[in-house]
């Protein structure tokens, strides 16, 4: 089983990467090899929204800018079994770097979705100021899978007060799916 995560964090330490952490530590102890996409790291710009709103995305299932690491981070996770999205909370969304890589990748699977459909996601939100924002960025990430034909496994949110026993939960989310564990399994 390979796991991917997904990764809007822009930071190596901090809350939202204790939460990135510990779904590693679970998928790895249950056996899975794990791909972490850091999409900060990749500095890839926008969708430009080519023509009239549609371009190669939808004619060739291809983005035509996809050379600035967008190509390289969407065959990362077609490579996966399963995908873990983690970010953190801005102005109650996603991170940007998130945001605009998932706007990209929904084209390209509108047609020919051979990235996310059938695959089990994890979502996870870790909000760190005030705390607020959690639901409507975890309902951005379910309105991508909803439009992707992922599955949603969970959602999870890890704030500075619930931190201890919220990365408990993400760890043992993401040990259960490399297990193998499919949405409607009782337990
Ligand atoms: C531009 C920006 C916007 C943010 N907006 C929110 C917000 O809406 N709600 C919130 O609880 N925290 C917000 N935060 C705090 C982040 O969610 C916090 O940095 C994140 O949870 C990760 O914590 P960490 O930096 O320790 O990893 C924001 C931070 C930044 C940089």
């Amino acid at each position: 089983m390979k796991i991917a995560i997904l990764s809007g964090n822009p930071k190596k330490d901090g809350l939202c990467q204790s939460a990135v952490n510990a779904a590693i530590q679970g998928a790895v102890e249950a056996g899975a090899k794990i791909d972490e996409i850091r999409l900060c790291d990749y500095h890839m710009g926008a969708c430009r929204v080519c023509g009239d709103g549609w371009g190669t995305c939808l004619s060739e299932n291809y983005c035509t800018y996809g050379d600035d690491g967008f190509n390289e981070a969407r065959e990362r996770l077609k490579n996966s079994d399963a995908i873990i999205m983690v970010t953190p909370v801005y102005w109650g969304e996603v991170s940007e770097a998130l945001k605009s890589f998932i706007d990209r990748l929904r084209r390209l699977e509108f047609n020919q979705s051979d990235v996310l459909r059938n695959k089990q996601v994890l979502l996870i939100a870790s909000p760190g100021g005030s705390g607020n924002g959690a639901l409507t960025c975890l309902e951005q990430m379910d309105r991508f899978c909803r439009h992707t034909g992922a599955i949603i496994f969970d959602y999870i949110v890890v704030n500075r007060w619930n931190r201890d026993y919220k990365t408990t939960a993400v760890k043992a989310a993401a040990s259960a799916i490399a297990k193998g564990r499919k949405n409607g399994d009782n337990i």
